[in-house]
């Protein structure tokens, strides 16, 4: 295999980044044959050294430090190790490879990276002690696999590479719903085109034949006169023809573009609702919503402007050529030797444009994200008396952005005023020469006036038109990231295989469950637990042990990587979604509401709920009381997130939410976290009729809210440690028994009693 060809194989086990050209030539040379890279990555730290970041390779013989340009600057040979491990460090960490009677190595790199390296000392690891190599991870993309260039954001794709013409006919394939709109465009385009050709034409005839006409004998004027008033009315029919071309092309284009941007963001937002949480794991809600937003914006802006723009003017491009050819060949050619070099100057001119743009564009994206973030947290910068420091962090992003207008805005002006320089010398050149055909009588007075005209047609875009490409490349981009989320694939929701159960008994069976939100960490090892229907199971542990994960993967957010999950028996990957979801009721740790009414909250799973049925719910999480001390009752507003409610409110209203969707499963995550003991022994009353009849799952730190649960089962370190009774439990006086007298000891010291 080539060294050149591999590219990220996380499938095949290992762990490859894009190289820049000088590390793959360096190491061509470097390998031996049969020999080959299972790792290739980098940090993007400097070290001390100043190497510049430095690129790490891992062989079946041996690993090796390389610098960006290819030189060596450590190896060690796999027989020689004593040790491999990845560190943290604070905003970092560090990769040690220690020898057995060498100098040990160190490679220094950011958080970020942090997850790759652990992987790296895990293959070497492996290799060390002969182990199978397996590398768990998937790389983030930060590079582009065909050019090397750095991604503008993690797993996106290369603006550099986009795929022009394959993009264009995909949105173009959104025009076929309304091809007789696209036909009415097409023909509005060519009409305009030939709209705009005709009256250098008609003008020329006014003079040739009209003012000073070359026709001998001189025709009388009353003849001429007759001529001039219908050539005016030519130009006048001209004038109402393209006006009537451009009127129909505007709507037209309007309205096609509009409702192809429209096709393209519903899909979108169809896709995004429907994709899994995995997904959302992996990308900032930001980015997305740029997607959405700013993405599909740029996109319509092109189909409204640019594309139709780079048509008129292709097809305007070729009609004027021809029409100067036929006046006179001679002084078009020669009018036609600025434009190589206008060429060469607009390629110039954009490239350094772009460079511009990219970092207008980058520091405006600094200055939003700065912004986004400070006003959301508004309530930590007051708490902590830091609105100054805010300030100076947004000066200094804000300045940072006037430098980069001021720097392209005085850089457009310099370059295009040389580029009018330019086109101005085809101005001297058709004068002079084209002056000189009309005295020798080779040219009419008409005929120099028409090229002069349609010069200036064919400069005009030709200064414009490598911007085309510029603006086509951000437009296609966008498209693509829009694309690329629409063909991510959604979750099974209608999978036709999938088996409906439309009552859930409630049996729920982990068998051998593993799974880690990264594959390479498992946060769960092979859970096993069988409960029966209608029973209520407290999972106790830990912060950060998995039990809001567990309770994740009875709703199928996320699917295991090992083992089974079964409900009444049957695997839930095979369940259809929505008969899954439908019947599992969960009050979130972190409930989150709608801004709306809160009797809208409350049956957002029930939309047809009536508000009798509303109220019992509300009754039963203890929220109707607290509901009618609030002005408006049920219909009281709630704001976005549900700002305005306290954190407890805010969890009977999801309780409520809860009881009212009336599920075959139970989720209670920490439900009652935030009420006063007295509330919850409330709630608790009214759960404990609820959770009859139905499986329940129930989350507390608080131990003794679990106290009606007929089983508890305690985790730790991603392990069931012990599953049994609140009194079985603290006879067996194991972890529970602990959990539980540190709670009391707790409770002693600050003097409550639970
Ligand atoms: N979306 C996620 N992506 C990556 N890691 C995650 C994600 N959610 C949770 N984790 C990690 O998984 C582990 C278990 O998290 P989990 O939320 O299940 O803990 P928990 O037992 O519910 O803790 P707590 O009692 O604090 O709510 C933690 O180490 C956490 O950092
Ligand atoms: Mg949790």
């Amino acid at each position: 295999m080539g060294l050149s060809q591999v590219s990220d194989q996380p499938e095949s086990g290992r762990l490859l980044e894009a190289a820049p050209p000088q590390v793959t030539r360096a190491l061509e040379t470097l390998l031996a044959s049969g020999e080959h890279e299972l790792i290739r990555v980098d940090t993007d730290l400097t070290d001390e050294l100043r190497y510049g970041r430095r690129w790490v390779i891992v062989t079946e013989r041996r690993a090796i430090v390389m610098s960006v340009i290819g030189d060596v600057v450590a190896e060690a040979s796999i027989d020689e190790l004593a040790f491999t491990r990845a560190d943290a460090l604070v905003g970092g960490g560090e990769l040690t490879i220690e020898r057995k009677s060498a100098p040990t190595i160190r490679v220094t790199y950011s958080s970020t990276e942090a997850v790759k390296f652990s992987e790296v000392a895990r293959g070497l690891e492996q290799l060390r002690k002969g182990e199978d190599f397996l590398i768990r991870a998937t790389l983030d993309r930060i590079r582009c696999d065909r050019c090397g260039r750095l991604l503008p954001e993690k797993n996106s794709l290369c603006p550099a590479c986009v795929r022009r013409f394959a993009t264009l006919g995909r949105i173009v394939s959104y025009m076929a719903p309304h091809r007789w709109r696209a036909v009415t465009l097409a023909v509005a385009s060519v009409a305009m085109t030939l709209a705009e050709l005709a009256p250098p034409l008609v003008t020329r005839r006014l003079i040739d034949d009209v003012m000073a006409p070359v026709a001998e004998p001189i025709p009388p004027v009353d003849e001429r006169l007759v001529l001039l008033g219908s050539l005016v009315m030519m130009l006048a029919g001209v004038r109402l023809f393209s006006w009537t071309a451009e009127l129909v092309h505007g709507w037209t284009n309007t309205w096609l573009s509009a409702r192809i941007t429209a096709d393209i963001r519903a899909q979108l937002y169809r896709r995004l609702e429907m994709l899994s949480l995995q997904f959302y794991d992996k990308r900032s809600t930001g980015s997305l919503i740029s997607r959405v937003s700013r993405d599909s914006g740029t996109l319509q802006e092109f189909l409204i402007d640019g594309l139709p723009y780079v048509i008129i003017n292709a097809l305007m491009m070729v009609g004027i050529l021809g029409l100067m050819l036929h006046i006179s060949w001679k002084v078009t050619l020669l009018i036609l030797i600025p434009v190589p070099l206008m060429g060469v100057w607009s390629w110039l001119f954009w490239k350094r444009m772009r460079r511009l743009f990219h970092k207008y564009q980058q520091g405006w994206s600094k200055l939003s994200t700065r912004l986004n973030e400070s006003l959301n947290g508004i309530r930590v910068v007051k708490a902590f008396a830091q609105e100054q420091r805010e300030i100076e962090t947004f000066d200094r992003a804000n300045e940072d952005l006037a430098d980069v207008s001021v720097r392209t805005a005085m850089n457009w002006n310099v370059l295009w005023a040389t580029m009018s320089v330019i086109s101005g010398s085809g101005m001297l050149i058709i004068w002079y020469f084209g002056g000189r055909e009309v005295l020798g009588d080779e040219l009419t007075l008409g005929d120099l006036l028409a090229l002069y005209s349609y010069m200036w047609m064919v400069y005009g875009p030709l200064e414009w038109f490598s911007e085309v490409n510029t603006w086509m490349t951000r437009a296609f981009a966008g498209a693509e990231r829009i694309f690329e989320v629409i063909d991510t694939p959604p979750e099974a929701y209608d999978d036709p295989k999938a088996r409906k159960i439309p009552r859930i008994e409630g049996a729920v069976r982990f068998s051998g469950v593993t799974f880690g939100y990264d594959k390479s960490k498992p946060v769960l090892h092979d859970i096993n637990l069988d409960v029966q229907p209608g029973e209520m199971i407290g999972l106790v542990g830990k912060s950060g042990v998995g039990k809001t994960t567990t309770v994740n993967l009875v709703c199928r957010f996320y699917d295991v990587d090992h083992g089974g999950i079964e409900i009444d028996g049957v695997d839930i990957r095979d369940i259809r979604l929505e008969d899954l979801r439908r019947q599992i009721g969960i009050v979130p740790q972190d409930p989150v509401l709608f801004s709306g009414s809160i009797a809208d909250n409350i049956c957002y799973g029930r939309p047809d709920a009536s508000l009798s049925q509303i109220m019992d719910a509300a009754r039963a999480a203890n929220a109707h009381q607290f509901i009618l001390a609030k002005g408006d009752g049920y219909d009281t507003r709630i704001g976005e997130r549900g700002v305005g409610l306290s954190g407890g409110e805010r969890q009977r209203i999801a309780i409520a939410r809860a009881i009212l969707h009336n599920p075959r499963v139970l989720i209670l995550d920490e439900a009652t976290s935030s009420v006063d003991v007295e509330t919850e022994k409330q709630i608790q009353e009214s759960l404990g009729r609820l959770v009859k009849g139905r499986t329940t799952f129930a989350i507390a730190h608080r131990l003794s809210t679990l106290r009606n649960a007929d089983r508890l089962v305690v985790l730790s370190n991603g392990r069931v440690m012990e599953v049994g009774s609140h009194e079985e439990l603290l006879e067996v006086d194991g972890h529970f028994a602990e959990l539980v007298r540190l709670q009391q000891e707790v409770a002693q010291i600050i003097g409550v009693s639970e």
